[in-house]
């Protein structure tokens, strides 16, 4: 696995991806028609730019320094002294790089980052057969590779007949494998989110333990049912599933619209990471104004990042991205550059509410949006989200994971991909 870019949890991280390819074995039968594991495993090659697994490492070593560091002058200190030493390559490189003076990462907080991640792939997996995308991440998309079928009519009409003499011929495990075959992305998505949530299962009971031993960081703060950390991550679930829901309509006021929108990329994008660091910050036994705090940094950086994405869709390349580019307005959504837009240039609106789809929607909608200051006013809308989720954590003491979280404000606003 490549070194990440961010030696402050270069540690953390690069071991992350090893043990999510560790996927648990399928359990009977191993003759399976095709490789589920390689398929699951597929995205997991440090190839991401792992931002949710970034920020929730960061914003736990960040609390869990807020919470329980009591030496903290000492080490300031001693690192002070260490830089007057070494010259900045050899701090980024060596193994001084890892006495950076924050509070060790509880094992159960690691294993958030790790179910964000895996989350967040299982979700991208199935995102790409919903939007029928061909790419991601700079290869072929798992449904691409892997073949998922877009059913037409003749395929309908093929697969009636097949069932019916199937079920004569073939016991029903061979029906099964059939349309497996088919669908092998949407499975593979399914099995990355069953063992992500074992993981999160598991949690529960390694929580008390880890957060008890940890030699330097005694808990100071009541620790909370561990089980709300489950619950807080299974409302995840079911907030990207209502996200992409809400996608599929457009409100017919347009006064609603924006508002309709923002709520859609809370669900969307936003809330995975909101709620892990809210989780981080009950396992590091933060009190309800810490997992606020973590809370609403996630969900601001979480809408910036968003809207940066949707931003991108219209100006980025298709190569820089990874992903195919141009792509939101053919696929019907009205995102807020054109929401913006519609401001200044009404013909919009009814373009939005037919979806694009008559000939030269597309085209012209795309030319107005570049017209309209939709895309500057985007990307102000992000920088304020950014602004408010600097503001948010600047009441934690200070430490370098405070910073790297503040700098990951600034790359979400200006990333190219
Ligand atoms: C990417 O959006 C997609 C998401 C952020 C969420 C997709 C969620 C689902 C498909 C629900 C199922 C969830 C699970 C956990 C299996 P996009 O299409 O705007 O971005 P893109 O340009 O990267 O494709
Ligand atoms: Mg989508
Ligand atoms: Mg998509």
């Amino acid at each position: 696995t490549p070194e990440h870019p961010d030696p402050l949890v270069d540690t953390d991280l690069r071991p992350m991806f090893d043990d999510i390819k560790k996927l648990p074995g399928l359990y009977g039968d191993l003759e399976a028609q095709f490789d589920l594991q390689e398929i699951a495993k597929y995205y997991f090659d440090g190839q991401g730019k792992a931002v949710r697994p970034l920020i929730t490492v960061l914003m736990s070593r960040a609390i869990n320094t807020h919470l329980h560091d009591e030496d903290r002058k000492k080490k300031e200190k001693f690192w002070e002294d260490l830089k007057q030493l070494l010259s900045p390559m050899t701090l980024r490189r060596s193994w001084a790089g890892r006495l950076l003076p924050s509070c060790p990462l509880f094992n159960s907080q690691w294993q958030v980052a790790k179910v964000t991640e895996m989350l967040h792939t299982a979700s991208l997996v199935h995102d790409d057969v919903l939007d029928a995308s061909d790419t991601r991440r700079g290869k072929p998309s798992v449904s691409h590779l892997y073949g998922q079928r877009k059913v037409t009519q003749e395929d309908a009409i093929m697969f009636a007949c097949t069932v019916s003499s199937y079920c004569v011929v073939f016991p029903p495990q061979g029906l099964v494998a059939l349309l497996a075959a088919s669908h092998s992305a949407v499975m593979a998505g399914d099995y990355i989110l069953s063992v992500a949530s074992t993981i999160l299962a598991r949690i529960r009971n390694e929580e008390v333990i880890v957060v008890l031993s940890q030699p330097q960081c005694s808990a100071a703060g009541q620790i909370q049912e561990p089980t709300h950390v489950d619950v807080l991550l299974f409302q995840v679930l079911t907030d990207l599933v209502q996200g992409e829901f809400m996608q599929l309509g457009s409100k017919e006021n347009e006064n609603e619209r924006f508002a309709h929108y923002l709520k859609k990329t809370f669900k969307k994008t936003a809330s995975l990471i909101a709620y892990s660091c809210k989780a981080v910050a009950i396992l590091s036994g933060g009190d309800e104004d810490v997992q606020e705090m973590a809370f609403q940094y996630g969900r601001n950086v979480g809408i910036a990042f968003q809207l940066v994405d949707d931003l991108l869709d219209f100006v980025s390349s298709a190569t820089t991205m990874g992903k195919p580019t141009a792509a939101d307005l053919k696929l019907g959504l009205a995102t807020a550059p054109v929401l913006f837009a519609c401001e200044q240039f009404p013909e919009l609106n009814p373009m939005i509410m037919r979806r694009f789809q008559e000939p030269g929607d597309v085209q012209k909608a795309f030319e107005l949006v570049h017209k309209s200051d939709g895309l500057e006013q985007t990307k102000f809308l992000a920088r304020q989200h950014c602004q408010e989720a600097i503001k948010v954590i600047s009441t934690m003491k200070p430490s370098l994971e405070q910073k790297a979280l503040i700098t990951i404000t600034d790359k979400v606003l200006n990333r190219m991909k």
